[in-house]
């Protein structure tokens, strides 16, 4: 499974690609209006960082526009996935955008029949917020599994990249589901590594290893 990173902060990226887990970036307009930066600028900055997709996101709503966007963002960067709304006129973008070679990962998904009509589109990803449907009292990773489902009977393969990730717990059960992505906030994914038991045992071992007095170098 692969790990993006949901940022658009330059250097809560840089920090993390230091780990060799970043395969990739999502942002969406939220994220870049928190970065308090230039959408193009930070997009172009970003691809440059991260060998895998950056999604960048249009900000329209109608067809055109959308499309106008989308190759706007396509154009900063061999590496730019624009990113699309799950809606009529973000999935005609999503066709056009593919005829072309473009990625695309559509966005805002919360039904597997929104999914099977954004693989349909010949989306590169889906985008299915599993946080804010678990939020409203839904079963967030239940939808996983009904995208997931779907996508195997019938070949389908555009990716699933799990969005809105609110825990660790997310992760691994995007994992055992078999999603093909998730991407997640900065603070999940330093919180991967964590386990308290983990932290005591070091401490004990590094503590009985001083008692030795011996050096490895
Ligand atoms: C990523 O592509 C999504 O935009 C993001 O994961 C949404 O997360 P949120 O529900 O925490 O805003």
């Amino acid at each position: 499974m692969k790990i993006f990173l949901d940022s658009a902060d330059i250097g809560e990226i840089e920090a993390h690609i230091a780990s060799g887990f970043v395969d990739g970036v999502t942002t969406n307009p939220s994220l870049i209006a928190k970065s308090g930066r230039n959408i193009l600028e930070t997009i172009a900055q970003i691809c440059e960082m991260v060998d895998g997709p950056v999604s960048a996101e249009v900000a329209a709503t109608d067809f055109e526009t959308m499309l106008k966007e989308g190759k706007k963002l396509a154009a900063l960067a061999p590496n730019v996935t624009v990113k699309v709304p799950l809606t009529e006129a973000g999935l005609r973008t999503c066709r056009v955008l593919r005829e072309a070679g473009t990625q695309v990962n559509v966005t805002l998904c919360f039904t597997a029949g929104q999914a099977l009509l954004a693989a349909k589109a010949g989306a590169t990803f889906i985008s299915p917020f599993v946080g804010r449907l678990d939020d409203i009292g839904h079963d967030g990773m239940g939808l996983i599994e009904e995208i997931c489902t779907i996508y195997d009977q019938y070949d389908m393969t555009t990716e699933v990249l799990v969005a809105s990730v609110r825990s660790t717990q997310h992760v691994v059960d995007a994992a055992m589901l078999g999603a093909d992505v998730v991407t997640l906030p900065p603070k999940i994914l330093t919180a991967l590594y964590k386990h308290p038991l983990t932290d005591k045992g070091l401490a004990a071992f590094i503590s009985d290893w001083e008692g030795t007095g011996q050096s490895i170098l």
